[in-house]
């Protein structure tokens, strides 16, 4: 059965890290493996060029119709004088609310190989495995009402962070579902102490919870989470929270691993279908320069294969063959060390699937 996919270059180094995992999944396809039919598409920056918006219609229409959808990166300093409504991250966000993507998980894995890439000492973060469940399509970055306007002749600018119910269950199950499939433990980030949103956030958590009883749940304050991150982070196993938290403690978690250009994540809706990309984001002072790593945007295609296309093996597959490359000591600048060997972009995705003929 043919599996549809979105591939949404986006902006920056989007497209050149993109183009490699296209690479991966051709190979995957011309081996007989996978049966892909791929379909490209401009958001962000480069939907605004090409369509004057940042989420064009056309490529609003492709996402909702593909299996799923592997995103590169969106934004540029060309973009950041355009009125909110035209930015490029509109189109990101865009994309998570109209697709319903409640759901981000970001894992923070440290490559052995890569363990000095960390500006932690390595006992602190050696075999760091951490998955944060990030809330997606509420809180403050959707709330209502929302504005700058005029009162008292002054600006006033303002921002709602509001969760129902039904969003705070629908993202706890997820993280007690994937928490199930790891080692059952959970922590659940809120700032109870000061907001209501989050005070209702820990009561139907902790509601919830009652249906995993396998699974040890533990609250923490967002502000603790983030020296606790610092401090002990492989007391963590999952960890759940709404969308700025999220936001902010996702980018601490991904920097313990040193490498940020390693990480891919999944965006999914209720029944499983997903937006991939990896976690770093455009790099515009390196775009077009060919030294951009590829690499996570090459697992994001594994965790694609893995959480909405079903196909375990082949995603096996593509993280093994990372770790070959890997091991043979071959490096992007960015996670560059003595005694490796420097290569560009190209030069990676050639690399992975190589590593895959073998
Ligand atoms: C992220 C990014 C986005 C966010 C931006 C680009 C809108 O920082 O995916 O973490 O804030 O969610
Ligand atoms: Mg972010």
């Amino acid at each position: 059965m043919t599996q549809k996919i979105a591939i949404l270059p986006g902006d920056g180094i989007g497209p050149e890290i993109v183009a490699e995992a296209v690479k991966v999944m051709n190979f995957l396809n011309n081996e007989g493996t996978l049966k892909l039919e791929m379909e490209h598409a401009p958001v962000g920056g480069a939907g605004y060029d090409a369509a004057g918006e940042p989420l064009p219609a056309a490529t609003l229409k492709l996402a909702k119709q593909a299996d799923a959808i592997l995103l590169g990166a969106v934004g540029g300093p060309k973009y950041d004088t355009l009125p909110r409504e035209k930015r490029p991250e509109k189109g990101l966000l865009g994309l998570r609310s109209e697709l319903t993507l409640f759901s981000n998980l970001r894992p923070a894995i440290l490559y052995p190989q890569l363990a000095e890439a960390s500006s932690l000492k390595h006992d602190l973060v050696a075999g760091l495995d951490i998955m944060i469940v990030r809330e997606l399509t509420g809180g403050i970055y959707f709330g209502k009402p929302r504005a700058i306007e005029q009162r008292n002749g002054e600006r006033y600018g303002y921002n709602t962070m509001c969760y129902g119910e039904s969003e705070i269950e629908r993202i706890a199950r997820s993280a007690f579902e994937i928490a199930m499939k790891r080692n059952k433990k959970l922590c659940s980030v809120d700032k109870a102490n000061v907001l209501e949103v989050s005070e209702l956030w820990r009561d139907v958590v902790t509601r919830v919870a009652k249906d995993y009883p396998a699974v040890q749940l533990s609250h923490m304050y967002v502000d603790n989470a983030a020296m606790q991150l610092v401090k002990w982070p492989k007391q963590f196993d999952v960890m759940v929270t709404e969308n700025m938290f999220g936001d902010i403690l996702s980018d601490a978690a991904a920097m313990l691993t040193g490498s940020i250009g390693m990480l891919p994540s999944a965006s999914l809706d209720a029944n499983g279908k997903g937006m991939y990309e990896p976690i770093h984001g455009s790099a515009p002072d390196i775009a077009g320069k060919g030294i951009a790593n590829p690499l996570a945007t090459i697992l994001s295609v594994a965790m694609m294969l893995r959480y909405s296309l079903n196909q375990e093996s082949a995603a096996r597959r593509i993280e093994a063959a990372v770790g070959i490359v890997l091991d043979k000591g071959l490096r992007t600048p960015d996670i560059m060390s003595e005694g490796c060997k420097k290569i560009g972009t190209a030069e990676m995705g050639d690399a992975v699937v190589k590593a895959l003929q073998n």
